[in-house]
């Protein structure tokens, strides 16, 4: 018997980075997702389609959420998990957190344990704080839940209801970078200018209420300038760069209404909102300069899990 838990990648819309000190950030889930695969085993073992060879050191923390949880519940960790990806890893767009999010899922399902979406974040979190240090947790919430979600530290995460006419443009840089090395340099900048910082954290979470209100409205002008703003915030906290300034005037040249980085910036990708007519050109347009970029469609699904024989 073996249990298969598959979570979507995400998106942040508005407030990376200042919701990691406190503010409300908006984040939706898209549809490329990663699939594991737990089944009983001799001892902890680990594959990934990512890793040639077994048990990586980089997947440490898929052990750090197994034991945990083995730990916590009182089950035996000895198990084989297998991990297949979609997600493009360094990118911006959650690899990490719903890889950790699909491990607790397909654990929770093998030895039945029934735990609740929050319960599985909260397991995910034990393997996102040994790979990013001081994480908010939007990303392991966005990836379990699904949809749309507004978020804030130690609050209940709100989630967005709006039917599925609503797309995204993504954009992958090609740069990788570490989100770690991102939040760091953020807290830097927060503890020289800390009156400066609070006034951007406070315009963020406004900015994180009204992408929800456009959003839901449908009204994509309105949050591509909401986007706009928010782009001006992360470059002003030193998070964004050359390439993802490129790209954002980039598809402003192309007819979006607004781009912003998305995720730890410093690489990654660009989350864009467009005319409906104009979003299959601007596809093309990007892809011509080689950039890997994609059309979603949101809100999508997040975690389920299942056991097959
Ligand atoms: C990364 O997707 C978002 C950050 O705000 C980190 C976090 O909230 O954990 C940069």
């Amino acid at each position: 018997m073996k249990a298969i838990a598959e979570a979507p990648s995400k998106a942040i819309i508005t407030g990376e980075h200042f919701v990691v000190h406190g503010a409300w950030a908006l984040a939706a889930a898209l549809p490329l997702r990663v699939r594991v695969e737990v089944s009983q085993a001799p001892s902890l073992a680990i594959r990934s389609d990512r890793f040639e060879g077994r048990d990586s050191p980089e997947l440490r923390p898929v052990s750090r959420v197994v034991e945990g949880m083995a730990r916590q519940f009182s089950v035996t960790p000895s198990v084989r998990v297998s991990i297949s990806s979609e997600i493009p890893e360094g990118a911006g767009l959650g690899s990490s957190a719903a890889t950790m999010v699909a491990v607790a899922s397909a654990f929770s399902r093998l030895h039945s344990l029934g735990l609740k979406v929050d319960e599985l974040v909260r397991c995910s979190m034990v393997g996102e704080r040994f790979i990013h240090g001081r994480p908010s947790g939007i990303d392991p919430t966005v990836c379990a839940y699904g949809g749309v979600v507004l978020f804030k530290r130690g609050s209940k995460p709100r989630r967005l209801s709006m039917d599925g006419t609503r797309s995204l443009i993504i954009t992958y840089s090609g740069e990788k970078r570490s989100t770690k090395g991102q939040i760091g340099r953020v807290s830097v900048m927060r503890e020289r200018f800390p009156g400066l910082f609070a006034m951007l954290a406070g315009a963020v979470s406004e900015l994180g209420f009204t992408a929800a209100e456009k959003l839901r409205q449908g009204d994509m002008e309105g949050l591509g300038r909401v986007l706009a703003i928010n782009q001006a915030a992360l470059e002003t906290i030193g998070v964004s760069n050359e390439a993802i300034n490129g790209i954002v005037d980039l598809l402003g040249s192309l007819g979006c209404y607004g781009a912003k980085l998305t995720g730890a910036g410093g690489g990654g990708s660009v989350v864009a909102v467009a005319p409906k007519a104009k979003e299959k050109s601007i596809v093309s347009g990007l892809s011509a300069r080689g950039f890997e970029t994609f059309k979603v469609k949101v809100p999508t699904e997040g975690v389920r899990s299942w056991l097959e024989r």
